[in-house]
C-alpha cells in the first residue's frame, strides 16, 4: 500500500506536515528559553474552536496545527522558566524527541519487545545508579510517582501478607506508617490496596519537618501488640509541601529490626541524592523507590520510576497468566511486575537524555536549583518586608510577604499568591504551612536562572505592595 491509498490520509504530504511541527515545537522551544512577560488570555479563535462539534469533515493539517499551537500558546506551560508551581517538569528537548520517535513506533512494553523490553530494564539500573541505589535493582517505568507508590505498596501487601492479592485482608487488622505530610499519592494508594486511609498511621513531625522515628517506632509496636500487621513504612525524600527529608538512617534502623517493608518516596526530592548523598544517607537500604524522571530529571511526562530490591516481589504480586498473553516459555512479561498492561516506552526518554547529556550534566543542573532555592532564600531574610520558613532543604522555598502595616498575613499572602498569577509575569501558589500561608515556589527546571529568581522576589514584592495599599 502506498501512503495515497491508505485511509486516514493527511491532506498535505506527510514529510511536509512533519517539518510543520518542527517548527512549532522549535518556536515552542524559543519561547521557553526566556520567560514571557505575560500569560495570554484565550482568544477569540479559541474560543471558537471550543464552540464547535465532532468535526465530520477532515480539516486542513496545517491550519488545525496552527489552531493547536494557538491552543498550547495559550495554556500554562511548565517549561516555561518562571513556572514555580507545585513541582512542575520541564520537557527537556531530547525527552520530547524520544516521545516523538517511541510513539512513532508505539511498542507496547506489556510483554516482551525485544530490544526496547531490554532498554527499559537498563534505564532502571541507570536511574538506580544516578541516585546510588542497589546496582541489581529491578523496577518499570510507570506514568508517574502516583503509580509507583501504589505499585510498591501492592508488593509491601503481599510481602507482608502472603496470599493477600487473592484473599484480600480477610479481616486482618494492618497498618501503613509515614509522616503528616506523605503525598495524598500514598492515601490514595492506600484507599485503592483496600488497607484504608483510616489505616494510615500519621506520624508527627521533628525538627526539620522529618517524622520522628522515636513516634514511628511506639507506633508500630502498639499496633503489633494489638495484633495489627505493618505493611510498610512509607518515607519520602522530599516532601511537595517544603522539600523536608524524613530521617532515612533511623526510619531505616526501625524497619529493619521489626522486618517491615520500607518504601521511600523520592519522586520529587530523590535526583539530588546524586548530588547531596549525605542528606539521603539510609534510602538504599528501602525495599522500593519512587523517583520521577518528569520532576527534576527534566523530561517531559510521564516518566516515573518504582525501583524494588528484589524483582520476586514484584512478581509475587502482579504475576499471572491470562489467555490472551500466554507465557511462550518461562519469560517474563512486564505485566507481571507491573500495575498496567499497555504501557508505552517512557524508558526511552530517560535512557536517549542520559546518553546524550551524560550524567554530570543533570547533576549540575540539579546543583544550579539547589543553589537558586539558596539565593531566594539569602534574598528574601535579607529584606524586611518578606520572611522565610526555614532555610530550604532542597529546591523548594517557603517565604512571605511581611509588609508593614499588615495584620492578617495570610489572608495577604493568599491573596498575594492570586493577585501574581492574575499578573502572569511568575506562575506560583500558596500554601498552607502549620495553619499559615506562605508562597512555595519550587525550582526544578533547567531554564530557570538566577535573574528568574531574583525577579521574583522584586515582582513579589511590587504585587504585594499593591494590594496591601
Ligand atoms: C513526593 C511526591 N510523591 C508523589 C507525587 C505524585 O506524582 P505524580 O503526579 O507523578 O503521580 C508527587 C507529585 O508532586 C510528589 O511530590
Amino acid at each position: 500500500m502506498t501512503e495515497s491509498d491508505r485511509p486516514l490520509r493527511l491532506d498535505a504530504p506527510r514529510e511536509e506536515v512533519l517539518e510543520h511541527v518542527a517548527k512549532l515545537v522549535a518556536g515552542a522551544w524559543q519561547s521557553f528559553d526566556r520567560f514571557r512577560p505575560e500569560e495570554p488570555p484565550l482568544d477569540e479563535r479559541v474560543l471558537e474552536l471550543l464552540r464547535t462539534e465532532l468535526p465530520e469533515a477532515p480539516a486542513s493539517a496545517h491550519e488545525a496545527l496552527d489552531d493547536t499551537a494557538r491552543i498550547l500558546d495559550e495554556s500554562i506551560a511548565q517549561p516555561r522558566p518562571r513556572y514555580f508551581m507545585g513541582v512542575g517538569s520541564s520537557g527537556l528537548e531530547i525527552g520530547t524527541m524520544a516521545d516523538l520517535l517511541a510513539h512513532t513506533y508505539d511498542i507496547n512494553l506489556a510483554v516482551d519487545a525485544r530490544a526496547a523490553t531490554l532498554i527499559e530494564k537498563q534505564a532502571v539500573r541507570w536511574a538506580a545508579e544516578f541516585v546510588g541505589y542497589a546496582p541489581d535493582a529491578a523496577g518499570a517505568f510507570t506514568s508517574g510517582g502516583t503509580v509507583s507508590n501504589a505499585t510498591a505498596l501492592a508488593a509491601a501487601r503481599e510481602h507482608a501478607l502472603p496470599g493477600s492479592r487473592l484473599e484480600g485482608l480477610a479481616g486482618e487488622r494492618v497498618a501503613v506508617y509515614t509522616s503528616e505530610e506523605v503525598h495524598y499519592s500514598v492515601t490514595r494508594a492506600v484507599e485503592a490496596l483496600g488497607i484504608g486511609s483510616r489505616n494510615l498511621r500519621a506520624i508527627a513531625l521533628g525538627p526539620g519537618r522529618g517524622l520522628r522515628p522515636d513516634l514511628l517506632e511506639a507506633a508500630i509496636d502498639a499496633d503489633r501488640a494489638k495484633g495489627i500487621t505493618p505493611i510498610a513504612v512509607v518515607a519520602t525524600a522530599g516532601t511537595t509541601l517544603t522539600g523536608a527529608i524524613d530521617p532515612l538512617e533511623a526510619v531505616a534502623e526501625v524497619c529493619e529490626a521489626r522486618g517491615i517493608w520500607l518504601h521511600v518516596d523520592g519522586a520529587y526530592g530523590l535526583p539530588a541524592a546524586a548530588v547531596r548523598p549525605e542528606l539521603f544517607l539510609g534510602f538504599e537500604r528501602a525495599d522500593s523507590l519512587a523517583i520521577d524522571a518528569h520532576k527534576w530529571l527534566y523530561l517531559p511526562k510521564a516518566c516515573g520510576i518504582v525501583l524494588v530490591r528484589r524483582q520476586e516481589d514484584l512478581i509475587a504480586s502482579f504475576g499471572h497468566e491470562a489467555g490472551y498473553l500466554p507465557h511462550q516459555q518461562h519469560e517474563l512479561h512486564a505485566m507481571d511486575t507491573t500495575f498496567e498492561y499497555s504501557r508505552p516506552f517512557r524508558a526511552l526518554k530517560f535512557w536517549l537524555a542520559m546518553r546524550v547529556h551524560g550524567a554530570q550534566a543533570f547533576r549540575d543542573a540539579i546543583e544550579r536549583n539547589l543553589g537558586q532555592a539558596r539565593l531566594l532564600y539569602e534574598t528574601v531574610i535579607a529584606r524586611p518586608d518578606f520572611e522565610a520558613l526555614a532555610e530550604p532543604p532542597l529546591s523548594i522555598v517557603a517565604f512571605r510577604h511581611v509588609p508593614e502595616g499588615v495584620a492578617d498575613l495570610d489572608a495577604h499572602n493568599g491573596r498575594l499568591a492570586e493577585a501574581l498569577r492574575e499578573d502572569g509575569r511568575v506562575w506560583i501558589s500558596s500554601a498552607l504551612i502549620d495553619g499559615e500561608v506562605w508562597l512555595r515556589p519550587c525550582f526544578v527546571n533547567f531554564r530557570t536562572t538566577e535573574e528568574d529568581v531574583l525577579d521574583l522576589v522584586e515582582i513579589a514584592a511590587e504585587v504585594g505592595e499593591r494590594i496591601a495599599a
